[in-house]
């Protein structure tokens, strides 16, 4: 007994030199169903895992201090997501769950809600978001009833936040007609290389922040940018000689400049080391002059990604909006 008591206040210990960054992630406050939520501002992501990969990353955040996953209806590994936040047993309001859904009609739309509690194996998510808007399928009309179908979802405790990604101003502007309660985010591609592009390709961000929807990063270090573009914000010559003067990594710089304008953000490793370094941002403040020169960087490039959607989705949504 004596020395499995020694042992383990070892593995506290060690514990906590390693929680150390990651216990002093600050949040973020959203405005929620009944009120303000605290989101903390460094989150991981799960995008392109699998089950068992999204089980392991989550597994591995959790225990090095972070408290808030992302995961979607379509990544298809919210049950491994659901077993990680299980295995690590932390209090369930201790941390922070963003899922979310497709575009479908009201009554489709109830029915998966429920499901990705399920395979959550939870009773409520911090924050439901529409994961996008499909000029296919999405009208004025669906859209308003959809968010309507969230609104009620919520309104039984299931969501304590409700937003939605990769909208503009006008589909924005169909929710606010409708919503009674409030949009809490937009969750849309944002990273280093966007600091300066206009309203079409950074989803009218002004407009967004205007409206008390929280601007959400996805893609903060442009995962789908082509890889030599985006290696402008992991070795780029800004990033890595301001990092240099902070002793920080060219990654540390580009995740910083984020939350250092309110952004949260949500890059996804599996990486013990990555994950640690991603979060140990918040012990040094950047210069107006750093910020200033990483808001003017052009790269990686704004439209980075594979399909319309990625960024700028605006464009893309122009002729489909009534
Ligand atoms: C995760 O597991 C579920 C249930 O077995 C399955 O439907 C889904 O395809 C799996 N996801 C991936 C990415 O393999
Ligand atoms: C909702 O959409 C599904 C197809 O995804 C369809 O089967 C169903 O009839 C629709 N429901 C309503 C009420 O329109
Ligand atoms: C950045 O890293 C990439 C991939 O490792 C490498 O090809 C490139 O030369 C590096 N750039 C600089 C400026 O070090
Ligand atoms: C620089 O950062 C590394 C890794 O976080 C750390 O081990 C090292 O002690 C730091 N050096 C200084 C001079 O602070």
């Amino acid at each position: 007994m004596r020395y499995m008591g020694i042992a383990l206040h070892l593995l506290v210990g060690i514990a906590s030199v390693h929680c150390l960054a990651t216990s002093t992630i600050p949040a973020v406050q959203l405005n929620g169903v009944n009120g303000k939520v605290a989101m903390p501002m460094v989150g991981v992501g799960t995008g392109t895992d699998t089950n068992a990969s999204a089980e392991q990353s989550v597994k591995t955040a959790f225990g090095v201090g972070y408290r808030h996953v992302d995961t979607a209806f379509l990544y298809g590994n919210q049950l491994g997501v659901g077993r990680a936040l299980k295995e690590v047993g932390v209090p369930r309001d201790e941390y922070f769950v963003t899922s979310k859904i497709p575009p479908l009609n009201a009554s489709d739309t109830a029915q998966v809600l429920d499901q990705c509690l399920h395979e959550l194996g939870l009773e409520y998510v911090d924050l439901m978001l529409i994961h996008y808007d499909d000029p296919g399928i999405c009208s004025s009309a669906q859209r308003k009833g959809q968010w309507l179908a969230l609104e009620k979802w919520a309104k039984e405790g299931k969501a304590r936040a409700l937003g939605v990604s990769h909208y503009c101003k006008a589909q924005l502007e169909d929710i606010l007609s409708v919503a009674t309660v409030p949009i809490a985010v937009d969750q849309v591609q944002y990273h280093v290389g966007m600091g300066t592009a206009g309203p079409m390709a950074n989803n009218d961000k002004s407009f967004i922040q205007s409206h008390g929807i929280l601007y959400q990063s996805f893609s903060p270090l442009c995962g789908f940018c082509d890889p030599a573009d985006k290696m402008e914000s992991v070795n780029g010559s800004s990033v890595t000689e301001i990092g240099k003067a902070h002793n920080k990594s060219g990654v540390q710089i580009s995740l910083k400049w984020l939350v250092q304008q309110g952004i949260p953000v949500i890059p996804r490793s599996g990486s013990k080391e990555h994950l640690e370094s991603n979060a140990d941002i918040f012990d040094f403040i950047l210069s107006d002059t750093d910020m200033d020169r990483i808001t003017m960087a052009s790269k990686p490039a704004v439209a980075g990604g594979p399909i319309s959607q990625d960024s700028g989705d605006c464009p893309a949504h122009t002729e489909v909006i009534v």
